[in-house]
């Protein structure tokens, strides 16, 4: 790396995820746990939902030669980073196809066995038509140069497994709880076993899950809960949080063993994790409640995920300390790099919510430099938390969604500037092995619950059309990917 520049060879792309953009041309995914819950009339009528639905998206399932077309030649980027939907691929329940799970004496999983005959019996059971299309998806993208990078799980997951709408009401009279379940992580492990055998020629690197926390914070703790199945639980926060440490190691494990024919200049089957690190702040400095509570949430939030992942440490009491009985070194199966999603700081405040600590806290609106979402626009974070997680945990890393819920696109090129400065800062001034950035994203997409309404985009797309238009950050971000380096002046 010389001068102002990145270093040769870093990842320049842009992160788009399945749910969020394949629909609004073409076979929609209809049987997946996400479709279910924004599509409840019930959910809608609570507020917990938009109303909006995938199927109006911008239809990249048909559109996605085009779009990688944009990435490559319009934008100049060199990488992509996408997902894979699982109930698209397997619509049906796949727990009649035999692979033995092993559970340690306190019944935690830690190994499950596939075998050939279980990639077969895979095989018939899939939808070869999604199969297909998938892998005329992931050439596309390496016809138009991208190096691409695979994001397992992107968060729907088969409703087969996950019924949102029975758990909202009542999670005890349904079986199909999702991650709250040992047979959820039997299923997982199956699935990227096959992703990993029947793909895995057209993928340079896999990230296993999308923000754990999210999953688990926006689905199990929050008394205003966006996420399937919209819980408030600190002991579900925590056991989903386990389960996708767990998820994790068992995933890679099965990549490294199908992922036989990978071409990757990357070396074979490189295989991260990618947890969304955020910056934690008391509200008030001065009261030590918010000091605490914003203390617990650094850790409950970016450090506990990462601490399982890593060394197999899961702290279930939240007491920073780990009890012999909490530590779990046999499902530890390895994590080649971070993918780092960096958006925002949050100010914690203490709040008084009875005898759980982990519920007695809120994020505070932002105040000062806000975005559409109301998330704090904080750029020297990325360097923070690039700098802790390769302090503490000796991984390379790749900053694998950042960006701005911007409509009018006046706030975006300087959030995109400074961010990209302060990425460099870290990987020239302070050492970081930064490999990557992708920006999130490089359209309009369906953003979850919020629907239609968020737009992070680097592209306006008219979802009746369909038609992607340039925001006037494309010219900066094609400046800056060209002469890899952060841009002055712009
Ligand atoms: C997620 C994306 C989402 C983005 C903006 C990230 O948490 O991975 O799917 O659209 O943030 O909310």
């Amino acid at each position: 790396m010389s001068g102002n520049k990145f270093p040769d060879g870093f990842l320049w792309g842009t992160a788009i995820s399945s749910f969020q953009v394949e629909m609004g041309r073409g076979e929609p995914s209809d049987k997946t746990d996400w479709w279910a819950w924004v599509h409840d009339k019930g959910i809608k009528d609570e507020g917990i939902t938009s109303g909006n639905t995938p199927v109006d998206g911008p239809g990249f399932w048909e559109l996605y030669d085009e779009d990688f077309r944009i990435m490559s030649e319009d934008l100049g980027c060199n990488s992509v980073r996408l997902s894979m939907d699982w109930g698209r691929l397997f619509p049906e329940s796949t727990e009649d196809i035999d692979a033995p799970a092993y559970y340690d004496e306190h019944g935690n999983i830690f190994d499950v066995a596939v075998d050939e005959s279980v990639i077969k019996a895979l095989s018939y059971r899939v939808n070869r038509e999604a199969v297909k299309r998938y892998r005329e998806i992931l050439e596309s993208a390496r016809d138009h140069g991208l190096t691409v990078m695979l994001t397992l799980y992107h968060w729907p997951i088969p409703l087969w497994l996950h019924d949102p709408v029975a758990c909202h009401k009542d999670i005890y009279s349904t079986d199909k709880r999702g991650w709250l379940d040992n047979r959820t992580l039997v299923e997982f492990t199956k699935y990227v076993a096959f992703v990993a055998y029947e793909l895995g020629d057209v993928v340079d690197l896999y990230n296993t899950i999308n923000e754990p926390r999210i999953v688990s914070e926006h689905g199990y703790l929050s008394p205003n809960s966006e996420f399937p199945p919209g819980k408030y639980d600190a002991g579900m926060f925590l056991t989903v949080m386990k389960n996708l440490a767990i998820a994790h190691g068992l995933a890679y494990e099965q990549v490294k063993e199908w992922d036989r024919k990978s071409f990757s200049d990357l070396g074979p089957c490189t295989v991260g994790i990618v947890p969304v690190l955020q910056v934690f702040a008391p509200y008030d400095p001065d009261d030590p409640k918010d000091v605490k509570a914003s203390r617990l949430i650094d850790y409950a939030f970016n450090e506990w995920g990462l601490n399982a992942v890593i060394h197999g440490d899961y702290d279930m009491n939240l007491d920073y300390q780990i009890q012999p009985w909490e530590q779990l070194p046999h499902t530890v199966k390895g994590c080649d790099f971070f993918g780092v999603n960096y958006y925002s700081r949050w100010k914690v405040k203490h709040v008084d919510n009875g005898d759980v600590p982990l519920e007695n806290f809120k994020l505070m609106p932002c105040e000062g430099d806000c975005t559409d979402y109301g998330w704090e626009v904080y750029p020297e974070g990325i360097r923070e938390v690039v700098n802790w997680a390769f302090k503490r945990y000796r991984r390379p890393i790749y900053i694998t969604e950042n960006g701005i819920a911007d409509e009018t696109g006046d706030q975006r090129d300087r959030y995109l500037k400074v961010h990209i400065e302060k990425l460099h800062q870290a990987i020239a001034e302070d050492g970081v092995p930064v490999l990557g950035y992708y920006h999130w994203t490089m359209m309009d997409n369906f953003e979850w619950s919020d629907g239609y309404r968020i737009r992070f985009g680097l592209y306006h797309v008219d979802m009746k059309t369909k038609k992607r238009s340039p925001t006037k950050t494309v010219k900066l971000y094609r400046e800056i990917i060209s002469s890899n380096s952060p841009v002055q002046g712009a």
